[in-house]
């Protein structure tokens, strides 16, 4: 099973700020979308074969909203892409990991996604991701 990171993401109050480091300091070109799903505005930063992703809480009641209000600025999840996310979340339930998501969500543009409970990543909450659907 190919494995890489897609995206490390970073929660941050304020979109603008935040590129004022990672895009005017350090160089990184940046586009926006917006996740209406998650309630958040992103600022995606290509970066080697990954990327950076600033996320923005448009809700105050969405999970980043209260993630900064409970632990401030700072990496929020960490994403890595897979061939094939159902059998990877089926190993891993098997594995007696816990999930955040049994079945993979969809993204507006056909990406698969789940997330795997932080209490069973040493804190650390993990985003799969697959890009296309898996063939066969
Ligand atoms: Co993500």
């Amino acid at each position: 099973m190919t494995q890489r990171i897609n995206h490390i993401a970073i929660a941050v109050e304020d979109l603008d700020k935040a590129l004022g480091f990672w895009q005017d300091s350090l160089g990184l070109r940046a586009h926006r979308e917006s996740v209406p799903e998650q309630q958040v505005d992103t600022a995606v930063l290509p970066l080697g074969e990954g990327a950076i992703e600033l996320i923005q809480p448009v809700d105050a009641d969405s999970g980043v909203a209260r993630f900064l209000a409970k632990r401030g600025p700072g990496i929020h999840h960490i994403c890595i892409e897979v061939d094939d996310i159902r059998s990877a979340l089926a190993d891993l339930k098997g594995r007696g990991v816990r999930l955040i998501d049994e079945a993979p969500r969809q993204r507006a543009d056909g990406r698969l996604y789940a997330f795997v409970h932080p209490q069973s990543a040493q804190g650390v909450l993990v985003e799969l991701y697959q890009l296309m659907t898996a063939s066969g």
